[in-house]
């Protein structure tokens, strides 16, 4: 007896495509990851997928790989999770060649997520005479690039804060040690994170606590199929790591800590405020890069029944921001804020520290697409009760700690009332071993 043939249908080509996008996880930003199939008289003659960014896209891997195994893509059907790109970027547009090479219908899974290029890919397409079609798979195709899709719209990065604790919330014990919370498993899925990510954000009393490295430690290579180094090779990108931002007002961060002197400290960024030491600030500058940034103030989205609303048609006074009555912990200045107009009771947090919109809007400006913060709990919490997160990742391991003094995964000043607790949407739970992973959106 002969197994029954299963003809594919579009629908399992457009999760080839999806697969082969995958391929350029972590190697892509700030270009999306796409994937292509090629097939013709019911059979896959080519697969692409973008490798890196400056790469060739895939649509353009997929047509070459068909001619190379010997097929001509003439009349064939393309399937690729994002619509072809139809302007000049790093590489020529793909809506070219997809012509030239006479294939005759287009699959496509996402519309681009940029407004200034949406559908036109497409129109072109179309009007060239090929028949084109589009949404199929259209949220996995979308959700596979939702840090592109945020930035390419925003031009800031999307924001994930992740952090391990115990079933009590805690993230460290009082004297700061925070080592092994959660188990093997959890540490990998958290290291895939970092491959993901563009840049990693933390507070500079986590440096000072742990002299973490901040790296991606893994195999590039691991990622399911990649010829490691074949195609990649002389792009950079096999050694690829995120970059290490550290929140650090009064540049505190040692000389001698990991960020500041191993092989990817040009990678580093020290987040300082004007209030720096001068002294400090320049011995840092000859090792890493250093960033003068303002401190939290008019722009910082919290809660507060500080503010005054002045007149029947909601006009607002200006009213003395809460942070130019607020001293540094350390230096004892004032903050140079003075009085500014703030939007209507949307402050949650009394601001301090770097403003961290300005540091998003920078690091978007940079190419950063999608940013990792790390913690401690206090820069958890300035994301979190500041509005600035779009997603979590907690990693719950089944231990307590306890602890009046120990540290909370999210600290801060937190909400005044329950009503004001941030809401999760999205929620999803997962096993990791003993450890439970909860996944979520900002709602
Ligand atoms: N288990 C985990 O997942 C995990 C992860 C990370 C950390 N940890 C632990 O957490 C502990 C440190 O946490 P922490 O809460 O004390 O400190 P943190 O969040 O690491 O650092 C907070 C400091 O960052 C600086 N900062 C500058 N701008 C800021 C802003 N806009 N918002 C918030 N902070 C800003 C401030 O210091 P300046 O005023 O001097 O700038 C602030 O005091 C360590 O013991 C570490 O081991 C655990």
């Amino acid at each position: 007896m002969h197994p029954i043939a299963r003809t594919r249908s579009d629908e399992d080509y457009m999760r080839l495509a999806l697969g082969l996008a995958r391929r350029g996880y972590g190697l892509t930003s700030p270009n999306p990851m796409v994937g292509a199939v090629l097939v013709k008289g019911g059979g896959i003659i080519g697969r692409g997928w973008h490798h890196y960014a400056g790469g060739p896209h895939a649509e353009i891997e997929a047509i070459h790989d068909a001619e190379a195994r010997g097929h001509n893509p003439k009349q064939a059907t393309l399937f690729v999770t994002l619509e072809p790109c139809c302007t000049h970027g790093r590489t020529p547009p793909c809506t070219d060649p997809i012509i030239r090479a006479g294939i005759k219908k287009v699959v496509a899974g996402a519309t681009d997520p940029n407004p200034l290029h949406r559908g036109k890919g497409f129109k072109l397409l179309q009007s060239a005479g090929l028949k084109v079609t589009f949404g199929l798979l259209a949220d996995e195709c979308q959700g596979l690039n939702e840090a592109f899709n945020h930035w390419i719209v925003h031009r800031t990065p999307l924001v994930t804060v992740k952090a391990a604790m115990t079933l009590d919330g805690k993230i460290a014990t009082a004297s700061g040690e925070s080592k092994w919370i959660t188990g093997e498993k959890a540490r990998a899925f958290a290291m895939n994170l970092r491959r993901g990510a563009d840049a990693i954000l933390l507070g500079i009393n986590t440096v000072l606590a742990d002299d973490p490295s901040l790296t991606f430690r893994g195999q590039r290579s691991e990622v399911r199929g990649q010829k490691a180094g074949v195609r990649v090779q002389g792009s950079g990108v096999e050694d690829r790591q995120p970059r290490r931002i550290v929140l650090d007002s009064m540049a505190r961060t040692p000389l001698q800590s990991k960020v500041v002197t191993d092989s990817s400290a040009e990678r580093t960024t020290i987040v300082v405020s004007p209030l720096a030491p001068k002294k400090r600030v320049v011995a840092l500058e000859k090792k890493v890069r250093v960033l003068v940034a303002p401190l939290q103030g008019a722009e910082f989205k919290v809660q507060s029944s500080r503010f005054k609303v002045q007149g029947s048609r909601g006009r607002r006074s200006p009213v003395q921001h809460p942070a130019s009555r607020i001293q540094h912990p350390k230096s004892g200045i004032h903050h140079p804020l003075s009085a500014i107009h703030h939007p209507p009771s949307t402050i949650r947090e009394p601001p301090s520290g770097i403003s961290l919109l300005w540091l998003l809007k920078t690091l978007g400006s940079e190419n950063v697409t999608s940013l990792l913060v790390e913690g401690g709990g206090e820069v958890n919490a300035s994301f979190l009760l500041g509005g600035l997160a779009h997603r979590v990742v907690f990693f719950y391991a089944p231990k307590v700690l306890g602890g009046r003094d120990s540290l909370r995964a999210v600290a801060g000043q937190g909400v005044s009332g329950s009503e004001q607790a941030l809401n999760l949407s999205e929620v999803q739970w997962r096993r990791l071993e003993d450890d439970w992973l909860l996944t979520a959106r900002l709602q």
